[in-house]
């Protein structure tokens, strides 16, 4: 979603600004800005469209800020409140131009406080909610810009990340954040801040990620943090380990791509140093509870969104079948309104690669609201689910950058199945099965490198495809999640209609839709209940649908009933949903790919979904 990049220091802030947009693109947006100022006056350059635009405006221009200023502020918008025009886009002014700003998240009572300005004679141009928070602090402004931020903020109601400078105090920037991450980059002569860790990368390793209600004003002597009440607060310099090369695309045509070929290294990392196999067990060292407190475990819910939710369907199935207590998985946004039953004997487990997603965000709080034991696992480190469910698992997965999420899903399968088989020793299962599936587990990273080597098989059959319209995907047992994985993919990059369904359902209503022109994936490896899911692939031949079979290695014998077939290395069910994602993930690559679709950056999605 929307994007912030602020730079204070030595070195041209207009360069600095658009670069920080563009490692930001992957978030999606449709509108971009910067604003600079120098020499007494404030110049901002906007317009709707691609960073690339905005880049060649801001080398054109003649505008002295923008050639010259060492201070300024940057924003991608994903448009909310009014088109993505060149007005709704940030930054924002007040009527006097003296002050700029950018916003993240939604201002709730944004016309409430447009009336009370337009009292006073102020009149908001855009149609954005963002706007008005300018023009109150330029209202609330009496000689002192944090001053001025802090009273404007406690008159807010809703979620922002925001920062701010005025020509009054060119030498300062302020940034606040409620709901919506702020982080700071720490750099020699120089302060970054952005929205998100990867547009500061490569200008610095130490960031300090702000609280809600915390302000921090940036100037020539350093940082300083605040909280509304103007009280100092003091927050943790974090290092970030990520590698700043990790964020570039390299030889790859796309993220996604490279994300997918990543994910060998990445579950290896997720998995390094987590398997305990003389005792069995996983070694999660953030799950802090004792074999003791986990045996005391009566229920496991996990929360997410999208991808996120598929992978702790995944952990569900684990989690039920290995340690033998009961487990739900719920869509994060549903948690939070219908009251859900909550006891302290159970563990809700928040899942979300940004670790930003509102509404799993939201489920966190109602969960430690209603005394439950929480839990993270994210990717992103710092990020603010991680920071408030304090106990959890990274997945030390790297910057995952395409908007379809590909080595997150892998990897929190394997940090899932961790945690199942971590439960599970302190249940019933013996330490021999322990040992066994920490080797499966183990050896996954190499599955999916023999997936990856049928990179040319799966695009062979993506080319058939291309120009459907709808796709089906149909699965069972440990597979359904993965079927509901495999359309969202599909869907999202490439906008073929695509619908994941358990394998048994399709009779019960979509079997009305198969045409000749309609494929169904039908994921056909052994697991419990193959036979069925064949006799369904059967069923959908029958109507003329064709079939695109994915089967385990080995199993010619369903690979002679079809003509497209995909071939994934056999293992136990509940390993499967990685090796066939992963060849899910290149079916919907390719066929996206010859679509010609924006496949890192499609149509009105956002990587970070920052509103509920
Ligand atoms: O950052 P999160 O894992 O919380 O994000 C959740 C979803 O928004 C995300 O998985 C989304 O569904 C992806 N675009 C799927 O590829």
């Amino acid at each position: 979603m929307c994007g912030i990049v602020g730079y204070f220091g030595k070195r041209k802030a207009s360069d600095i600004l658009v670069d920080g947009l563009r490692r930001l693109e992957y978030r999606g947006y449709d509108s971009a800005g910067i604003a600079c100022v120098y020499d007494g006056s404030i110049d901002v350059v906007k317009n709707p469209g691609k960073i690339r635009a905005l880049r060649e405006r801001v080398q054109q221009s003649p505008l002295k800020s923008i050639k010259n200023a060492t201070v300024g502020i940057g924003h991608t918008r994903w448009a909310t409140h009014g088109q993505p025009n060149e007005v709704n886009a940030h930054p924002h002014q007040d009527v006097s131009g003296h002050f700029a700003m950018v916003h993240n998240g939604i201002i709730e009572n944004y016309k409430a406080i447009r009336s009370g300005l337009a009292k006073h004679g102020i009149e908001c141009v855009s149609e954005t909610d963002s706007e008005v928070l300018v023009q109150l602090i330029a209202f609330c402004y009496k000689g002192n810009l944090e001053e001025a931020v802090s009273e404007a903020l406690k008159q807010v109601k809703g979620t922002y990340g925001i920062v701010v400078m005025s020509d009054h105090e060119p030498d300062k920037l302020v940034a606040a954040r409620c709901g919506s991450p702020i982080v700071l980059g720490l750099g020699r002569n120089e302060t970054l801040v952005a929205s998100d860790a990867s547009a500061i990368m490569p200008h610095t390793r130490d960031a300090v990620y702000l609280e809600d209600f915390d302000m921090a004003v940036i100037t020539a002597d350093g940082m300083e943090m605040f909280d509304l009440q103007r009280a100092p607060v003091n927050r943790e310099v974090m290092a970030m380990d990520w590698d700043a090369g990790a964020a570039e695309k390299g030889e790859y045509a796309h993220f996604m791509l490279k994300e997918i070929y990543e994910q060998p290294s990445a579950i290896r990392n997720a998995i390094r140093g987590r398997l305990d196999f003389e005792m069995g067990t996983a070694v999660l060292s953030g799950l802090d509870f004792s074999p003791r407190d986990a045996a005391m475990i009566n229920r496991v819910l996990v929360v997410g969104c999208g991808t996120s939710m598929h992978a702790g369907m995944v952990g569900e199935y684990a989690i039920e079948e290995m340690a033998g207590i009961l487990a739900e998985v719920e869509q994060a946004a549903e948690f939070r309104y219908r009251n859900p039953i909550i006891t302290p004997s159970d563990l809700v487990v928040a899942i979300s690669q940004s670790g930003e997603t509102a509404d799993t965000l939201a489920a966190v709080r109602e969960a430690k609201n209603k005394g439950a034991v929480v839990a993270g696992i994210c990717n992103v480190v710092g990020s603010t689910i991680a920071r408030e469910t304090g106990r959890g698992v990274y997945l030390h997965a790297g910057p995952e950058i395409g908007v379809a999420s590909t080595k997150a899903f892998t990897c929190q399968v394997s940090v899932m199945l961790m945690m199942a088989l971590k439960i599970a020793r302190t249940r019933r299962m013996p330490l021999n099965d322990g040992e066994v599936l920490g080797r499966w587990i183990e050896r996954m990273p190499e599955l999916v490198e023999k997936v990856l080597e049928q990179n040319d098989a799966i695009k062979a059959v993506a080319q058939k495809y291309a120009k459907c319209d709808n796709a089906f995907f149909i699965g069972r047992g440990y597979l359904f999640p993965v079927a509901l994985e495999g359309a969202l993919k599909l869907k999202e990059i490439s906008y073929i209609h695509a619908e994941g369904y358990h394998a048994a359902e399709l009779k019960h209503g979509p079997i009305a839709l198969l045409q000749k022109n309609t494929p169904v994936i039908a994921l056909l490896n052994d697991v419990p209940g193959k036979d069925k899911t064949l006799g369904n692939a059967e069923e959908c031949k029958a109507r003329n649908a064709p079939v695109i079979a994915v089967v385990s290695e080995g199993d010619e014998k369903i690979a002679d009933e079809f003509s497209d077939v995909i071939v994934v290395p056999d293992c136990p069910p509940c390993i499967t949903p990685v090796p066939t994602a992963v060849a899910l993930q290149l079916l919907a690559y390719h066929i996206a790919a010859a679509r010609g679709c924006e496949i890192d950056q499609p149509r009105n999605l956002a990587k970070s979904v920052t509103v509920e």
